[in-house]
């Protein structure tokens, strides 16, 4: 889970701080940045795992697009990313080993230069890394956000006097800079990169539990998911052979709800519950395999008794069906983020939309054992409507958090001309929930008006 992102020199963002929570909802006005906080998040997701000409591949633009523009021919030279994460207790790799961590909560630097080259290309490199544990007395997001009478739940222990020592560091040897992955509480030499001369980040390096904190922040940023629904993909059966998870794209839902089936005999029942909630029309969600074509297909039960495969639904409809799989599929964890989820949806139907993307995020107070694992949802949304309910409706949950972005004139740390860039400023009828510390008591206050302005255009949606 993410809590809190830095990002500087990266598209709209110049000295950019925000906090999210379990669930959290990004509304505002067109290109104000929603969209490309989430690019930050794919290229860090990318970075933990890809070479970095293959991380900036996948993100809208090309890879210079991806740093600030100053000007028509201005752009920044780097971008710094921080992001500070809750990881689960325990973390395991594909070879079976398990490692329980000594800190679940950490935070990860990196800075990424865009150097010329003696023959005029422009090259990226990576100049700064660090992983470190978030200690316990300096943690404000842990404090705002998790009940202490739950806190042991989420956040080991650590003895006093213990002190924390980074996971990945940048240093100095020789006049050289080298990024050094220590190992990991153990003794031994661990391992050492020339910054500036690599081409992948030190934390995609490691792959296994021998180093487990380093594993399980890669682990958690490979687990931020951009649905990007193609309703081509959410409509088509998938073959025996298919993976049994969906992919971003909606692909394989079958599979996986074939899947979820073998696991648990009465998940379908429950499914068919969350979706029939949202689109009465639907009673029942099947899963049946076309033994010509070899393929798992779903079929969806209406109220006047006829049947309709994936194959023929609406796209409304296949968008709530696959939210509702993903609840109930053990397997998901990590983030979602999710563009307008009001898309679709009547709005009569905005509330029962709300409850199952609450239902998608991790309740701190719910802790039944065994744990369930981590899940957050980050949506971006236009609807006014959509944000006065979930204001309305759930004023005393803290795991929901509603920011409003917006595009403010301001001079830049990386320039000094002024520029256009994203500010999200909290929404909340009560501010409990976040630490602020890095807001001016002026912005929160204006925020306030400004949102009941956009509040009262809910009227005219619909
Ligand atoms: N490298 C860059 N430097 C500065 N600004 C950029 C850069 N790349 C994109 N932008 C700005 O970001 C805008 C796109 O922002 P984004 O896609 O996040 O909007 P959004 O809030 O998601 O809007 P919508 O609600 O329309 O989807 C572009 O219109 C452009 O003005
Ligand atoms: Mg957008």
């Amino acid at each position: 889970m993410i809590t809190r992102i830095e990002i500087n020199g990266f598209k709209t963002f110049s000295d950019f701080v925000m906090e999210f929570t379990p669930f959290t909802v990004i509304a505002g006005t067109n290109a104000s940045g929603k969209s490309n906080l989430f690019d930050a998040l794919n290229l860090l997701s990318n970075l933990a795992d890809k070479d970095m000409r293959s991380a900036f591949k996948n993100l809208r633009g090309d890879a210079e697009e991806q740093f600030t523009q100053f000007s028509s021919k201005e752009f920044s030279d780097k971008i710094n990313l921080a992001v500070e994460i809750l990881v689960d207790k325990t973390v395991k790799d594909n070879w079976g080993e398990e490692a329980i961590l000594k800190y679940t909560r950490l935070r990860y630097e990196i800075q990424i230069n865009r150097i010329r080259n003696t023959k005029g290309f422009d090259d990226l490199k990576i100049s700064h890394e660090e992983l470190v544990p978030i200690k316990h007395q300096e943690d404000k997001w842990v404090k705002n956000n998790i009940d202490t009478n739950f806190l042991e739940s989420w956040i080991p222990k650590v003895k006093t006097g213990k002190r924390g020592k980074p996971y990945i560091l940048t240093d100095n040897k020789l006049n050289k800079q080298i990024i050094k992955i220590p190992l990991d509480g153990k003794p031994g030499p661990g391992r050492e990169f020339s910054a500036n001369e690599i081409a992948q980040s030190a934390l995609s390096s490691v792959n296994s539990v021998e180093f487990p904190h380093v594993f399980a922040a890669k682990k958690e940023m490979l687990n931020w998911r951009f649905l990007q629904l193609n309703p081509e993909d959410l409509r088509r059966p998938s073959s025996r052979m298919a993976p049994d998870t969906v992919s971003h794209s909606g692909a394989n839902l079958a599979a996986a709800l074939f899947r979820l089936q073998q696991e648990d005999e009465f998940v379908l029942n429950d499914i068919s519950i969350e979706l029939n909630n949202l689109l009465p029309n639907f009673t029942k969600v099947a899963i049946t395999e076309e033994i010509s074509e070899n393929k798992f297909v779903i079929k969806l039960l209406s109220d006047d008794g006829r049947e309709f495969t994936s194959r023929v639904l609406s796209e409304g409809t296949l968008r709530i069906l696959i939210l509702c799989i993903l609840k109930y599929d053990n397997q998901h964890k990590g983030i979602i983020c999710f563009e307008e989820p009001e898309n679709g949806i009547h709005p009569f139907r905005l509330k029962m939309m709300i409850q199952l993307l609450k239902g998608l995020s991790t309740d701190f107070t719910d802790i039944e054992l065994p744990l369930l694992p981590l899940r957050q949802m980050i949506v971006n949304t236009h609807s006014a409507a959509f944000v006065d309910k979930i204001l309305k409706e759930n004023k005393t949950y803290k795991e929901i958090s509603v920011w409003f972005s917006k595009l403010v004139s301001k001079i830049s740390s990386n320039n000094k001309q002024n520029c256009k860039y994203t500010k999200l400023l909290p929404v909340s009828y009560s501010h409990g929930q976040i630490s602020l510390d890095f807001l001016e008591p002026s912005e929160i206050a204006m925020t306030e008006l400004e949102v009941e302005k956009y509040l009262e255009t809910k009227d005219f949606e619909s």
